[in-house]
């Protein structure tokens, strides 16, 4: 444990997301800047155990800022990619503009450079970033029109409750195949998890026979979107269509959908929150788009 000399009365501490009692100090800053509940994190035991912490606690003892890291393993251009990903960037309102989080990213890079060439973030604020040396990158959107495709009626779906089958989405993530080989994340699934036991809306159909999880939601303009597919095998759109009650006329594709071999509509995705990297990334151009329940 260190003092920080410039910032009197802070401690410094990294690495210590296996400590219960920083841990819950840690969340309560994350959980009231970003309005999350992330008890059923620990509940259901979906922590990642790559994430690491890099952050700064008061004299009381409560954690007043914080730059997350975790393993973000990726198919990249058809790769894997052992990436980094910054996460539960914060700075508590009472603390900002003193330096914290420079310090804490600075801290968190140095860490990661020795560790990673590709660094990855999703933020509203990307102006933050460009001076640590990430670079925004434009996703896109991939929709197609179903009037012309077929559906396997006879495909057998389970619609899953991320609570109660929690064991079976862990197994569905650690046995996953790529969902793209433009780019595919192949990380713990713990963003997942809370976008699924918050978000109503975002619905889990599980197609026994593909052992594969579709993740559906909408778009921010109610466009269907099939957000994700987790699983061993990545089923056809016919089958991913048949477990569906309703044949929407417009689909819209979380992910590059290469692997379907459909024939897609591409535009540029606009939306508040940006991927950043640093580092070596799809040559420009590339359309790619991360999973909202990704990152
Ligand atoms: C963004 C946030 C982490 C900044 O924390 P902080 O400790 O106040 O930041 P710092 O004091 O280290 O500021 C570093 C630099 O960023 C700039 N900055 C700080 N907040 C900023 C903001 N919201 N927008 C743009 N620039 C900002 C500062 O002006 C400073 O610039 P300088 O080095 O040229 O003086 C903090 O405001 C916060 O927690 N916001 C809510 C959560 C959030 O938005 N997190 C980031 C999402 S990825």
């Amino acid at each position: 444990m260190t003092t920080e000399p410039n910032l009197p009365g802070l401690v410094y501490r990294s690495h210590y997301a296996a400590d219960t009692k920083m841990r819950a100090r840690l969340d309560d800053l994350i959980g009231a800047t970003f309005s999350l509940d992330l008890g059923a994190l620990t509940e259901f035991d979906f922590q990642d155990p790559s994430f690491t912490p890099f952050s700064y606690f008061d004299e009381s003892g409560a954690c007043i800022a914080n730059v997350g890291v975790y393993a973000m393993p990726l198919i990249l251009d058809g790769r894997r990619v052992d990436a980094l990903a910054l996460q539960s960037v914060c700075t508590a309102p009472a603390w900002r503009m003193r330096g914290l989080f420079r310090d804490l990213v600075t801290r968190a890079l140095k860490w990661c450079d020795e560790r990673a060439d590709l660094i990855i973030l999703k933020t509203d604020t990307p102006s933050l970033y460009p001076r640590f040396g990430f670079k925004a990158r434009s996703q896109s959107r991939f929709r197609m029109e179903t009037a012309e495709t077929t559906q396997d009626r006879s495909v057998e779906t389970r619609m899953l409750d991320i609570r109660g089958d929690a064991e079976l989405v862990k197994r569905l993530f650690r046995d996953r195949a790529p969902v793209s080989n433009t780019l595919a994340l192949s990380d713990y699934g713990t963003i997942f998890f809370l976008e699924a036991a918050v978000n109503p809306a975002f619905a889990l159909h599980y197609l026994p026979a593909f052992d594969a999880m579709m993740a559906t939601c909408k778009s921010a303009d109610g466009t269907f979107q099939i957000d994700n597919i987790i699983g061993r095998d990545i089923p056809p759109l016919s089958a991913l269509l048949g477990a569906l009650d309703e044949i929407p006329e417009i689909v819209e594709f979380g992910f590059p959908p290469d692997r379907l071999a459909v024939g897609v509509e591409v535009t540029p995705l606009e939306q508040m929150a940006q991927i950043m990297t640093r580092g070596p990334f799809l040559p420009d151009g590339t359309p790619f788009r991360v999973p909202a329940s990704g990152i």
